[in-house]
């Protein structure tokens, strides 16, 4: 490429100037080696990011030829609007002005399956087509978010040093790798916001338990996640629930959190993690979990209707001796399974999709810039550079002395919640599927003989191979057959 190809032109460009995209546009102005493009379909965004910031020296186009033809090739473009119709629309736009090798980037949290329709669309026009989770939020996106991003490798050959200018740094390495092929970093993505979910469901849960058990106000609950943040706990989400239960509301003076409406609301991403998970196998109780009790308490005349129809609620129980550090543990023994479950749905993603994702990297992208950083994300990097083959991370020496040690607290906990009738949907959905893995016999030998017993389904049998039936409406005699299809 001749220096006139690539004289005065952009090496990156951003489409979608909303917040998110205003700021990734910024940060990656604000590393060197990179010269942005940036196009806006209503040109006053454009025009108000380039007059707020001629530092960043944008090189704005008020067409979609116009950006193109600031962009050297390869161009490469980031699509940083709504998920869905808006992305599908500049996709087209762009598919009209890109030429064979350019590179589309899509920045939002879109669907991993329309990533893989669009990626293979896409492909047969000779354009690249990335799907990158970009995590972190507004501020991630200007200072430095986490990035997972899929698509060819050719076309990572050209964006990933590009993102890695401008990913997170944790223990001085960037917060980007090449996730997979198709859509597996939007997978990928989809699966840290459910592990994201979870995460912040637990928290929740201790903190109701803080303060309807142990009788704390909200300020003195943030003094004891700001404790736990000190520790193995130590994470963004611990460390902004501090600041969320420290902050008192203005007009009221009360605590922010008491004027809140308690019904919790969500854009999809944890949902699409529970339905895939569940398609491949794979039990994500913690997501499933943390996805539900959004959802109830968002069911106001459900609940309504509940609360008018019982007389009397459990009496709270005593909070007892060292009752925050039981809280603590069952947290942390929780969090491991809800992890342990959003790594087995990416280990079942990959072989689905013939993705070869290192699962090790990925947690080592995650320990920067997204929303689920933490400490505890070096414990998962260790655990598979030690043993990739582990048939769950609950297997590994650290986990399982970890939730050994944290055993009887998490018990005490999950009893004690229920004995006062607080909902722990989270530790206790994390409990019972550590019970169940934990379990040598599980009634699902009774389940089997239902499924015979009026379908006809068929069961293995512990004490020889083969497929048996039982005659249930004959002399109930059994059979050997062959697996039932029906
Ligand atoms: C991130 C966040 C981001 C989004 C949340 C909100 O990684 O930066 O996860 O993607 O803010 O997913 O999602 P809900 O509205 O579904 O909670």
């Amino acid at each position: 490429m001749t220096d006139s190809d690539t004289q005065g032109k952009a090496n990156i460009g951003v489409i979608g100037l909303a917040v998110m995209g205003s700021n990734l546009a910024r940060n990656l102005a604000s590393r060197e080696g990179n010269t942005v493009a940036v196009y806006n379909r209503s040109p006053e965004r454009t025009d108000l990011l380039t007059e707020e910031h001629p530092e960043a020296g944008f090189i704005p186009a008020k067409s979609i030829e116009e950006f193109a033809n600031s962009l050297s090739k390869p161009r490469t473009a980031i699509i940083m609007v709504q998920a869905g119709k808006g992305t599908d629309a500049v996709i087209e736009q762009l598919t009209e002005v890109f030429e064979e090798g350019d590179i589309i980037v899509d920045g939002g949290n879109t669907n991993f399956n329309d990533t893989i329709a669009r990626e293979a669309a896409l492909s047969d026009k000779g354009l690249n087509f990335v799907g990158a989770g970009i995590s972190g939020g507004e501020e991630g996106a200007l200072k430095g978010p986490s990035i997972m991003p899929g698509g060819s490798a050719e076309a990572y050959e050209t964006l990933g040093p590009i993102l890695e200018t401008i990913a997170a740094v944790a223990e001085g390495e960037p917060c980007v790798t090449h996730v997979g092929t198709d859509g597996a970093g939007h997978f990928v993505k989809m699966i840290h916001n459910g592990i994201e979910y979870a995460d912040m469901q637990l928290i929740a849960e201790s903190y109701d338990l803080l303060r309807r058990v142990g009788g704390l106000e909200p300020a003195e609950i943030a003094d004891v996640f700001e404790e736990w943040n000190s520790g193995e706990l130590e994470s963004y989400l611990i460390e902004i629930t501090a600041e969320v239960l420290r902050q008192k509301d203005e007009e009221t003076g009360e605590p922010l959190v008491d004027v809140i409406l308690d019904q919790a609301g969500s854009k999809g991403t944890g949902v699409w993690t529970v339905q895939t998970a569940t398609g491949l196998g794979v039990p994500v109780g913690g997501i499933a979990e943390a996805v539900f009790a959004r959802a109830v308490s968002s069911k106001p005349a459900q609940r309504a209707a509940m609360q008018k129809m019982i007389e009397a609620r459990p009496e709270i129980q005593e909070a007892g001796e060292n009752f925050a550090d039981d809280v603590q543990k069952a947290l942390y023994a929780s969090k491991m399974v809800a992890y342990a479950q959003g790594f087995d749905a990416i280990i079942a993603g990959a072989e689905e999709h013939g993705w070869n994702i290192d699962k090790g990297a990925v947690a080592k992208i995650w320990r920067g810039g997204c929303i689920i950083r933490a400490q505890f994300l070096n414990r998962i990097v260790d655990a598979y550079e030690n043993d990739s083959s582990i048939s769950t991370l609950l297997e590994d020496p650290y986990f399982a002395k970890a939730v050994a040690e944290g055993e009887a607290a998490w018990r005490r906990i999950v009893a004690k919640a229920a004995l006062s009738g607080i909902p722990v949907p989270g530790f206790s959905s994390a409990l019972s599927y550590y019970d169940a893995l934990a379990s040598e016999r599980l009634p699902a030998s009774l389940v089997q003989g239902q499924r015979d017993f009026f379908g006809a389904h068929t069961y293995k049998r512990v004490d020889k191979e083969g497929v048996f039936h039982t005659l249930w409406s004959g002399d109930r005699s059994e059979i050997e057959t062959e697996p039932s299809t029906h």
